[in-house]
């Protein structure tokens, strides 16, 4: 199972679009790019819960099974399914912020490798676990980067986003000291308007962060938000629209289809 994680310090820069979305194109395979489906465990460790609602498990008034994790480092009992086939779900709610300071109480055991130790139980049930995240470094958070085997960040092409993403950078580097596998295998710029600005930004972003920036950017499309009120991911909301199609192709990127070797990305990472 290879676990990718999709984080930014900034809100709102389209973590959780990316994340459902790579779960669920990761899930269905693409008939036309014969690629086959793939096994998949969404893992939403964010306590506002926008993954979990997405896919209708969300659960206001007890314990969701992420905050359980994070506590006991066991993963059994805690993973629901969807309606999508190939598609399992790790639900988070507001509970998260009371597990976390549990486990900063709890100076008896380890910290930072419990979602790690719990993954592992699963590990030949999946092929991929999407792990989306909240726009903090909380004990939950350092956990992921602890488990994760490569790293996704969305980010806008605004000043307040890229900030993050260096601080993101930052943070990512100090784990590796806990973590020395885990890889950036890019920055995916989302919600991206042609502008001047947003032309200079983007030079900027691939030509001096030195950070590995993934060909395909994520168009601003109206039809993004509108897919969240009826519960539904932009692909199958609006297959034709340009939100859907830009995610279809960054798929094909990021899982190889344009010549991209996971592994050999992950190398030439320079971060
Ligand atoms: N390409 C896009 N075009 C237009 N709107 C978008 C696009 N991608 C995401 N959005 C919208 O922007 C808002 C924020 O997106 P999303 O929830 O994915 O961000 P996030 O990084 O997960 O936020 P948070 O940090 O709060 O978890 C949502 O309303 C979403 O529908
Ligand atoms: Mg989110």
């Amino acid at each position: 199972m290879k676990i990718i994680s999709i984080v930014e310090l900034k809100g709102g820069t389209g973590k959780t679009t990316t994340a459902v979305t790579l779960a669920e194109l990761l899930a269905e395979g693409d008939k036309k790019r014969k690629r086959p489906g793939s096994r998949v465990l969404l893992f939403d460790n964010d306590k506002q819960g926008n993954a979990s609602k997405l896919f209708e498990v969300y659960e206001r008034e007890n314990e969701a099974p992420a905050c359980k994790i994070l506590k006991t480092g066991r993963i059994a009992g805690n993973i629901r399914s969807t309606k999508e086939p190939n598609l399992d779900i790790i639900p988070c709610n507001y509970y998260m912020e009371l597990a976390e300071l549990e486990v900063k109480a709890d100076q008896e055991h380890a910290q930072h490798d419990r979602y790690k130790t719990a993954l592992e139980e699963v590990s030949e049930h999946y092929d991929f676990c999407v792990i989306d995240n909240p726009p903090d470094l909380g004990m939950n958070v350092i956990n992921t980067l602890v488990a994760t085997d490569e790293i996704i960040i969305p980010v806008n092409l605004d000043s307040y986003s890229l900030d993050g993403l260096e601080e993101m950078v930052e943070q990512i580097n100090q784990i590796r000291a806990l973590n020395p596998k885990a890889k950036i295998a890019g920055v995916l710029i989302t919600d991206y308007e042609k502008t001047d600005t947003s032309e200079a930004a983007e030079i900027w972003l691939r030509e001096k962060s030195g950070c590995l920036v993934f060909e395909q950017k994520i168009r601003h499309s109206k039809k993004a938000k509108d897919a969240t009120i009826y519960k539904m991911t932009p692909c199958h909301y609006s297959n034709r629209s340009s939100v859907a199609q830009d995610y279809k192709r960054f798929v094909d990127e990021y899982v190889g289809y344009y010549g991209h070797d996971l592994k050999e990305r992950g190398k030439s990472n320079g971060i």
